[in-house]
């Protein structure tokens, strides 16, 4: 669907060579003319990235497949081959989908009542970074008439993302005999609102967004599967403007091939908050037994147990 904010962006390429924050204009194209680089748009959604390899190698992990709705992810879901990467790629992201999405209580409506809902500020723009099918994106839409992106690294769950805000309705992938993959539909919690979300396929080490630029950062779930989690946490509160929020929430159980161990962050409080005051940040609230599950199959299931952080931000970024 077109679904484009008025939040601007910038060229990750630039920033990353020399710290200059040019904007990106009309076709994602670098308004620094020493650099002009033009972003790719790959059935629908903008690639403004650049850390990892080329477009080409990031189109090489899409799924090649129509997702114009929830039907076509379906379609797509079922012709998958049994323990292919994209058939655990699927199941992977159905658990998280199933979390995130399921009624009544999703995770990410729990995560919204608990620590969004009562914020005494007016939340108009908010980025949900690693947002995968976009789940607590959605949920912020519903809550607010602000414009979100939401950001992650992976074209396919951006794709599925999108088709279920399109459409209301998202296909999850279950597995249902064991070895296969079909998709269970289930709506979302309102009607898509034109221009409300945008996707982009980013890298959170290097985010194509205005420092200070948001009033809500969340980060669900990812800051355990960055390659270096200090940068991503850092970025992550740059976005934050004065006055403004981050929400983090992540068993901080790390593994070794999203992480290198000699990243791994301590789970601790004195880390985490040393490490959010450092990058301008309090933390005014935390639940360290927040709970949910990830179901691979309806018999078989994991619960993690995780820290969920909000830090407000008191002074401005560097
Ligand atoms: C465990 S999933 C969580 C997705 C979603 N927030 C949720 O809670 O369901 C982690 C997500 O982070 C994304 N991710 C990992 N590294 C990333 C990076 N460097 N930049 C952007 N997204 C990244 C992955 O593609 C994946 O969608
Ligand atoms: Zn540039």
């Amino acid at each position: 669907m077109e679904a484009s904010t008025s939040i601007a962006l910038i060229c990750p390429r630039c920033r990353a060579a020399d710290r200059a924050f040019p904007l990106l204009v009309d076709e994602l194209t670098c308004s620094n003319l020493d650099c002009g680089h033009a972003y790719p748009t790959l059935a629908g959604t903008d690639i403004p990235f650049v850390a990892v390899g080329s477009f080409e190698d990031y189109a090489a992990l899409d799924a090649e497949a129509s997702f114009s709705d929830a039907d076509g992810v379906a379609v797509w879901i079922e012709t998958l081959e049994t323990a292919s990467p994209e058939w655990e790629l699927a199941l992977r992201i159905g658990m998280y989908a199933t979390a995130h999405y399921e009624k009544p209580r999703s995770l990410a409506s729990r995560l919204y009542d608990r620590f969004i809902a009562d914020l005494p500020i007016e939340i108009q723009s908010a980025v949900d970074l690693g947002c995968g099918v976009g789940g607590f994106s959605v949920e912020l839409a519903s809550h607010n008439e602000c414009e979100v992106i939401g950001l992650d690294a992976s074209g396919l769950s951006l794709r599925m993302a999108d088709a279920a805000w399109a459409g209301g309705t998202i296909a999850i992938p279950e597995l249902y005999d064991g070895v296969r993959l079909r998709a269970r539909s289930t709506g979302l919690p309102l009607p898509a609102r034109a221009g409300q979300v945008r996707w982009l396929a980013a890298d959170v080490h290097n985010p194509p967004l205005m420092a200070h630029g948001f009033d809500l950062v969340s980060a669900i779930n990812l800051i355990d599967t960055a390659a270096a989690p200090t940068i991503a946490l850092r970025q992550a509160a740059a976005l934050v403007r004065p006055g403004g929020y981050l929400l983090l929430a992540q068993p901080d159980a790390w593994n070794r091939p999203a992480t290198d161990p000699e990243h791994w962050l301590p789970s601790n409080h004195a880390t985490w908050d040393n490490l959010l005051h450092e990058f301008g940040l309090e933390t005014v609230d935390r639940d360290d037994g927040f709970t949910w599950e990830l179901a691979r199959t309806p018999r078989y299931r994991f619960q993690y147990t995780s820290h969920a952080r909000l830090a407000r931000r008191i002074t401005p970024a560097s």
